[in-house]
């Protein structure tokens, strides 16, 4: 079984081949979402919200992380792992560098950071150390108190062309994969065809080169508010492994996610 790269992953996009994405933080639904032929497995500072209950992903810390994805890491073998770099984890060079070294140790092939241009040489130097990064633009939610809440971000012609430009600076700094979250669609379009890299959307519409949603929105158990932009797969099929299946199917034939499921400009 070939294990999923980058490489993999920019072959799909040059060859108009879209793929799924989920986040998991634990064994047993990692190896199913695995075993079904998800593409990319992200432990996701979501978890403060959907297994702690927390009102953002503000507290979670690195420990935590690394503690969820040494529990993907070890039960998954073709998917690729990614893990988020928790909130103020990446605030300076030494922090960056200690913390996702954490992760990678733990069993992740690539971290994940939140921001723009401000990010750009901390990203220059964990590539050069070896540390593979994902991009985050768009609502982040670690800046949910400068946002002001959970807000659809890059509407309007300044916001749209920052985030553009951010995007850009990003990719050349060094990011191997970009996630765009609830941001319009057409925009999510103009990112994804501006880029080499692949680009991940969650409430980004159908135009993106993969697609991710948090495990408990697509299962149909979150505890508390369901983004308007996730799709209950589980409701559909009463069963966890039909509704993995028929999430990638519809990703992949571009059905998911579907204009009640996406933003405009
Ligand atoms: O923390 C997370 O799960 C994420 C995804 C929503 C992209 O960042």
């Amino acid at each position: 079984m070939k294990k999923v790269s980058v490489a993999s992953l920019l072959k799909k996009k040059q060859e108009g081949q879209k793929f799924a994405t989920l986040t998991a933080y634990d064994a047993s639904f990692a190896k199913l979402f695995d075993d079904c032929g998800i593409d990319l497995i992200l432990i996701g500072d979501s978890l403060g919200m959907v297994l702690q209950g927390e009102s953002s992903t503000l507290p979670v810390t690195v420990e935590q992380v690394a503690y969820h994805t040494r529990c993907v890491a070890s039960s998954t073998q073709r998917t690729m792992v990614v893990a988020d770099m928790p909130f103020m984890s990446y605030a300076t060079p030494e922090q960056t560098y200690e913390n996702a070294a954490e992760l990678m140790r733990a069993g992740a092939n690539m971290v994940k950071m939140e921001g723009g241009e401000w990010l750009c040489e901390t990203i220059q130097g964990l590539v050069d150390r070896g540390v593979p990064v994902c991009g985050h633009l768009g609502l982040t939610p670690q800046s949910v108190n400068v946002f002001g809440g959970f807000k659809i971000q890059g509407r309007g012609d300044a916001a749209a062309r920052q985030l553009i430009n951010s995007a850009m600076e990003l990719e050349k700094a060094g990011i191997q994969l970009l996630v765009l979250e609830c941001i319009p669609a057409p925009l999510a379009k103009r990112v994804a065809r501006s880029l080499t890299i692949p680009v991940i959307g969650i409430g980004a519409g159908k135009d993106t080169d993969g697609q991710i949603l948090v495990m408990q929105d697509m299962l149909g158990i979150t505890a508390g508010y369901v983004p308007s932009f996730s799709k209950n797969y589980l409701a559909a099929t009463g069963d966890i492994r039909e509704a993995v299946k028929l999430y990638i199917d519809e990703v992949e034939q571009g059905l998911f996610p579907a204009a009640e499921q996406s933003f405009d400009e």
